[in-house]
């Protein structure tokens, strides 16, 4: 049924791993997802909806190509780190070496994204372990790949998430490992309890994925049981415990994605008292507790703005004292940056780990006139996806960054007069 004739001179059939295929097959060797829709019908009408098909010429991706750009230019580097966005962005432009200009006709309008002829033509990973686009590519033979020895058992190798590992994991400059979704699985409760892979939990469109990341933890307040006084300081324990994710939450993109503890009581008079959390002493906390510092000034340097003062680190929606699950990452100047192809440095690893709780303390002032009665509580756990600050900064569309509610819960406390 499928096409093994020699196309454009490239001998089917020869494995290429990933960093040796730059440039290596012919252009239009790799077959366009409307040819192979012609017969599968279902396939296609999924890969279309998918973020497959806009996986480079999308406008957050573009707008950081464009910087990946200025960056190699500015250094003297060549096509080697804007070439690198193409393995797993849009591999078939890179096996065939082209290059589009960002924002270009051919990166924006005319590009395909992660095609069915690349995954049904990849055939294993070269290596110890899948990651940093080590993919091998062996056009013709079986569309489901062979059977391999993957880390949930023996599996065809399009099933496996060995696969997804390809990509999904990526190095940084300095070489380490700056996404690790797989890593992280592997090493987590999914593969030694349940034997649940990837694509047990996902598919492949960002609407699941909004829907998985509602619900996908959960929260528990413990009020004091016994009343509390006015004028005094009071400490509520929340427990938050990542309950779905089958790596660490957030997942993936962790230069990029922010997951935020606002902790408020609501008194008898309908005034709102925002709580902050109690620092731990771990290192590198600042960048873990609600603040309006500023970060991300590489994203104004590369821009070619000079003394450009950097924008708001965490931005609208997050308070000071709330608490931010996330994993850090420093250029070279020691600053705050949301591109992990500028990070030299990787800070504390503060996100929720798979099916474990943390803990945290929210700290309330009452002064001595606090109404007395009944408080509510409430805790509220937000994901989002981009920097709000940054998103705007790069011109992107207005309502494409909302944050999602991942989970609330609410609880009570007595205040009872300042002195008994
Ligand atoms: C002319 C119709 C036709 C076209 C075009 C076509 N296929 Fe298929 N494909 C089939 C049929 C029929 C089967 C089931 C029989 C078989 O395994 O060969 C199949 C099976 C498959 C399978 C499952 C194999 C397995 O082992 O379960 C994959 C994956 C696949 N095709 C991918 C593709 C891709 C990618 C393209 C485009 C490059 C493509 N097909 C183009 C007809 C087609
Ligand atoms: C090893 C594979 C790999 C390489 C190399 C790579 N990426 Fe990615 N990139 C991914 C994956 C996988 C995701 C999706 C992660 C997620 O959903 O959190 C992603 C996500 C992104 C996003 C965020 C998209 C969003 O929706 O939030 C941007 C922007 C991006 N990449 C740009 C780049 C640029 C620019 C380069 C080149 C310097 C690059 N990537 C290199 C695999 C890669
Ligand atoms: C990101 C890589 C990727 C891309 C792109 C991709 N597929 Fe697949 N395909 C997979 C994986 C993974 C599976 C196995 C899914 C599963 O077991 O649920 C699969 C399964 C299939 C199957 C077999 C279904 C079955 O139940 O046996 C067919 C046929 C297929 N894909 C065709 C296509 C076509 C046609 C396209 C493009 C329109 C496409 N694929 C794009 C990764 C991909
Ligand atoms: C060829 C590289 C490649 C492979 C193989 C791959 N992905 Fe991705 N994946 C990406 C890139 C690149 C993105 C980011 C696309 C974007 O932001 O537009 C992404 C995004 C995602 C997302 C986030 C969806 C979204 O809309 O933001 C999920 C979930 C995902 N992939 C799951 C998988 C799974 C599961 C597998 C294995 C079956 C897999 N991917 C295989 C490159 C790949
Ligand atoms: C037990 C279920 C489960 C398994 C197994 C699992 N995930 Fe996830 N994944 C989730 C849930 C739930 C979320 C949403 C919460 C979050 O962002 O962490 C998620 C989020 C993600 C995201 C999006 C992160 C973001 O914010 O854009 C990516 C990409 C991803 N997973 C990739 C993978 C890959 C690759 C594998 C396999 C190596 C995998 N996942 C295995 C449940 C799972």
């Amino acid at each position: 049924m499928h096409a093994t004739a020699p196309v454009n001179g490239y001998e089917l059939g020869t494995p290429l791993p990933g960093p040796m295929a730059k440039g290596r097959v012919p252009k239009r060797t790799l077959a366009r997802p409307e040819t192979c829709g012609e017969c599968h019908v279902q396939e296609l009408v999924k890969w279309e909806a998918s973020y497959r098909p806009t996986a480079f010429s999308n406008s957050f991706v573009q707008a950081q190509y464009a910087l990946v750009w200025a960056k190699a230019k500015a250094e003297g580097t060549g096509d080697a780190l804007p070439a690198s966005c193409l393995a797993c962005h849009s591999p078939a432009r890179y096996l065939a070496g082209e290059l589009p200009a960002p924002g270009s006709p051919e990166a924006v309008r005319g590009d395909l994204g992660i095609t069915c002829d690349f995954c049904h033509s990849t055939w294993g990973y070269d290596g110890d372990g899948p990651g940093a686009s080590n993919w091998v590519f062996r056009k013709g033979g079986n569309r489901m790949g062979p059977e391999i020895a993957s880390a949930v058992g023996t599996r065809r190798w399009n099933r496996s998430p060995e696969l997804c590992g390809t990509c999904h994991d990526e190095r940084g400059p300095g070489s380490q490992w700056v996404k690790a979704s797989y890593i992280e699985w592997k090493a987590g409760p999914s593969v030694k309890d349940a034997k649940k892979g990837c694509l047990d939990c996902h598919t492949f469109s960002r609407q699941h994925l909004d829907g998985l990341i509602a619900g996908a933890a959960s929260l528990v307040i413990h009020p004091p049981k016994a009343g509390v006084r006015a004028g005094q300081r009071v400490s509520i324990a929340v427990d938050v415990r990542n309950e779905k994710a089958g790596h660490p939450m957030p997942g993936s993109s962790n230069e990029l994605r922010q997951l935020w503890l606002h902790v408020e009581a609501l008194d008898t008079h309908g005034k709102v008292h925002p709580l902050s959390v109690q620092p731990k002493g771990i290192p590198g906390e600042e960048a873990t507790i609600g603040s309006d510092a500023l970060a991300y000034q590489d994203a104004g340097e590369l821009s070619g703005e000079a003394n450009f003062a950097g924008l708001a680190r965490d931005g609208e929606g997050i308070a000071p004292g709330d608490r931010l699950f996330r994993l850090p990452m420093y250029d070279a100047k020691g600053r705050m940056t949301a591109f992990e192809w500028n990070a030299a440095s990787i800070g504390n690893d503060y996100r929720l780990p798979a099916r474990e709780t943390v803990a945290e303390i929210f700290l309330l002032n009452f002064p001595a006139d606090f109404p007395q009665g009944p408080l509510a509580l409430r805790a509220t756990l937000r994901y989002r996806r981009v920097p709000p600050a940054l998103w705007a900064y790069l011109k992107l569309p207005k309502d494409g960054n909302p944050s999602i509610l991942v989970t609330q819960a609410v609880g009570t406390l007595t205040v009872l007069p300042s002195s008994p």
